[in-house]
Order: structure tokens, then C-alpha cells, then sequence
């Protein structure tokens, strides 16, 4: 597949907007300040925090606490690692159906339950056995991605 060019001057801080690169749904979330900083909360509840199981071998430029070239914009394969549904945005810290009461905002696989921080790091003890792929990507500029 080729790859794709993603203009991202529109999205607003807590935004997520979708893309499609070969066939699956790629995710662009910028995230806030408290987005960010909810990320050292889960590094304990999470079952990989450093992202080295190798399934979905992290980008060279992306090894870092982000998951991402730049903090603020994460870039993630919307796909579960499990079965392959897509999970679904649960932004929002705090009490949700089917979501621990200390939630700190993330993504629910509506399949089997799968849970993911706001770094696509996939929860402990979870059927998904690894995070969310971290597409191949670089910045043509600052508002222009280029995905593949
Ligand atoms: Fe996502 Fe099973 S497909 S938890």
C-alpha cells in the first residue's frame, strides 16, 4: 500500500481523527497536558509499558515513553491485537460502565473487553496480547503526516 499524507492543522487538543492506510483505520489523537501526564499513572497497570514484545515491533522513532515522535500527537493501527475489532474512544477519566473506577481515559475493544491507555498500551491481564501498532510515520511538516 502506499502511504498517506494527513493534514492535521484541524484537530484540537483532545481530538482524534481517523485515516485509512492500507485498509485498516489509523488513528491521530492529539493529546492534552492531562492526557500526557495520565501516562505515568498506568505505566504500573499496564502489561508492556515499554512496548517490547515484538509482534508489532515499535518504530525506531517512536521508542520512547510517548509512543510517538511528538508527545502530543499519538498515531496508533485502530485494530484490537487480539481478533481484530476496532476499539472505541473512552477519553474521559473516571467511573464508566465496564471501566475501572480510577480509569484514566484510553480505548475499550467492545469484542472481549480489551482495555488501552492513552499510549495504545494494552492493560494487564487482558485477552489482547499486545499494544496497539504504531504505524511507520514522519512529519512532512508540522501539520502534515506522512503514514506507510
Ligand atoms: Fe479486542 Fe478481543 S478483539 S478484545
Amino acid at each position: 500500500g502506499a502511504p498517506v499524507e494527513v493534514d492535521i492543522s484541524a484537530l484540537q487538543p483532545g481530538q482524534k481523527m481517523t485515516v485509512e492506510w492500507r485498509g485498516k483505520p489509523v488513528w491521530i489523537l492529539r493529546r492534552t497536558p492531562e492526557m500526557l501526564a495520565s501516562l505515568k499513572k498506568t505505566d504500573n497497570e499496564v502489561a508492556d509499558p515499554d512496548s517490547k514484545r515484538t509482534a508489532y515491533p515499535i518504530p525506531d522513532n517512536c521508542k520512547n515513553e510517548w509512543r510517538s515522535i511528538k508527545p502530543e500527537y499519538l498515531v496508533l493501527v485502530g485494530i484490537c491485537t487480539h481478533l481484530g475489532c476496532s476499539p472505541g474512544d473512552k477519553f474521559q477519566p473516571g467511573p464508566q460502565p465496564s471501566l475501572p473506577d480510577d480509569w484514566q481515559g484510553g480505548f475499550l475493544c467492545p469484542c472481549h473487553g480489551s482495555t488501552f491507555d492513552l499510549a495504545g498500551r494494552v492493560y494487564k491481564n487482558k485477552p489482547a496480547p499486545d499494544n496497539l501498532q504504531v504505524p511507520p510515520y514522519q512529519y512532512l511538516s508540522d501539520t502534515r503526516l506522512l503514514i506507510g
